[in-house]
């Protein structure tokens, strides 16, 4: 239940190991498009397996949910939990879910699972999805039903080598004969040992929030150290990354200094997990310096542009990348569309570029101008900013941008450049790198 890109890779996945799986969602543009074998998102390798098990009639999808639960044996549950005001997640699709499966499964005999695997903060699935499912199917987890709570570690563009790959396992059961059922069907989906750890549904839901809250932490970590080295002449963050990276303790990933992180998960699971830590009377001070880093992380290179321009009103800024990472169209609480909107606030003429993200950002920022070339983009432009590391700008040259720009101040907010041979063309300045004086004033000037 739920076709988003969790739900659609593990259909498609599950599918293509000879499982027959019902795809459901309420959408019926998105169900149609399924049927008519087209991936309604951008995710490297599954168009093709897509339509691969669609053709197979292995995996077919279906808008009223009964119909799903009834003919099937297992419910994997990924519809959202879309952050609300307060941090704390919205459980209304999970909820309806709960209701629908509930429903249908009146009707049904025999055994089903239903295994949530929406990032749901702890309690949810024992708390309430068991008690919707209990009270609209008339059955009770035991003999007929059960409840696991399975979390999912996809990232965005590696969904689809991430569910046959995954580095672990999680299988949250809320009774033993529940686990066993998740247990067999992984046995019989990887042809790898995954290692796989069953506890109870508690754990396994903070387990998914705790995973993505270490990840944020460790890039704030290393751009607090980016803004320290950015006031020490001659002491590059990357150098620094690359060694404390070398430590086995620490390790090398998610070390990456840049203007922050963004997506669908990242920021939605920390604010959740502040505001589950602050509804059991709990300050999470950590947590939220995490969060405080990363909001003034595309900040600070908005005062640098802002700064070294002596103003932004009615200068062109030049945005390479809008995308929240490389590899994917998804602008999602990405960094860059922040900076994008706040330059757009102190009128300042933005003209934007991005090899994927153009047609999601124009719907959120449609009043931008966009560019279809990075070269174009940084025609006049009085400052470029890198703001996602797509290849495609590791192949531009300092004379690239000094040829075509009014003024060549580049910022570099992904280290997509080598800051040397930059330096000597253009007025260069990077995220985690000391450049001149106006860089290392920056903080005194806020
Ligand atoms: C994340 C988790 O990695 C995944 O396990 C979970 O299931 C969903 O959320 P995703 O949102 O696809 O995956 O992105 P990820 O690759 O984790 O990157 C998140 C953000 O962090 C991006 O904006 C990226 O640019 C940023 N990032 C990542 C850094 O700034 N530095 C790094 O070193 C790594």
């Amino acid at each position: 239940m739920g076709l988003g890109r969790v739900g659609l890779c593990l259909s498609s996945c599950f599918a293509s190991k000879g499982h027959e799986v019902i795809g459901a969602d309420s959408d019926a543009n998105k169900v149609e498009m399924v049927n008519q074998r087209k991936s309604p998102i951008f995710e490297p390798g599954l168009q093709d397996l897509l339509a691969r098990v669609v053709r197979r009639g292995s995996l077919r999808c279906v808008t009223q949910t009964e119909k799903a639960v009834i003919g099937s044996d297992i419910t994997f549950v990924s519809v959202g939990t879309p952050s609300l005001r307060s941090g704390g997640i919205d459980l209304k699709f999970v909820r309806a879910a709960a209701k629908d499966i509930g429903r249908a499964l009146r009707e049904k005999s025999g055994y089903h699972l239903v295994v949530i695997t929406s990032t749901v903060t702890p309690g949810t699935t024992e708390s309430i999805v068991q008690p919707i499912v209990e009270e609209h199917s008339g059955k009770r987890l035991g003999e007929h039903l059960g409840f696991c709570m399975n979390p999912e570690f996809l990232r965005e563009g590696n969904a689809i080598h991430d569910v046959f790959h995954p580095h672990l396992v999680v299988i949250g059961e809320c009774d033993r004969r529940s686990g066993d059922q998740l247990e067999r069907f992984y046995q019989t989906f990887f042809d790898e040992k995954i290692p796989l750890m069953r506890v109870n549904p508690k754990t396994a839901e903070l387990i998914k929030y705790a995973n993505n809250a270490f990840l944020a932490t460790k890039i704030s970590f290393v751009n607090t150290i980016a803004n320290i080295c950015g006031k020490l002449p001659d002491v590059d963050v990357v150098t620094v990354a690359k060694a404390i990276g070398s430590d086995p303790r620490i390790g090398p990933h998610f070390l990456k200094a840049g203007v922050g992180f963004g997506g669908s998960c990242l920021p939605k699971d920390l604010r959740a997990l502040i505001n589950f830590a602050r509804k059991h009377c709990y300050g999470a001070a950590l947590l939220k310096a995490v969060s405080e880093v990363n909001e003034d992380q595309w900040r600070r290179v908005y005062e640098l542009a802002r700064s070294k321009l002596g103003g932004l009103k009615g200068k062109r800024i030049a945005v390479l990348g809008l995308a929240f990472k490389p590899g994917t169209d998804d602008v999602r609480e990405s960094p860059s569309i922040r900076l994008v909107r706040e330059l757009v606030k102190a009128r300042a003429d933005v003209v934007a570029y991005d090899p994927a993200a153009m047609c999601n950002a124009r719907r959120i920022v449609p009043r931008i101008r966009y560019e279809d070339s990075p070269r174009k983009c940084l025609e006049k432009a009085d400052c470029a900013i890198v703001a996602t590391e797509w290849e495609e700008f590791m192949g531009l040259t300092p004379e690239d941008f000094s040829s075509r720009m009014r003024y060549p101040l580049v910022i570099d907010g992904r280290r997509v450049y080598d800051s040397r041979e930059y330096s000597k063309v253009l007025d260069f300045v990077a995220v985690g790198l000391c450049s001149d004086e106006s860089n290392c004033k920056l903080d005194v000037l806020r």
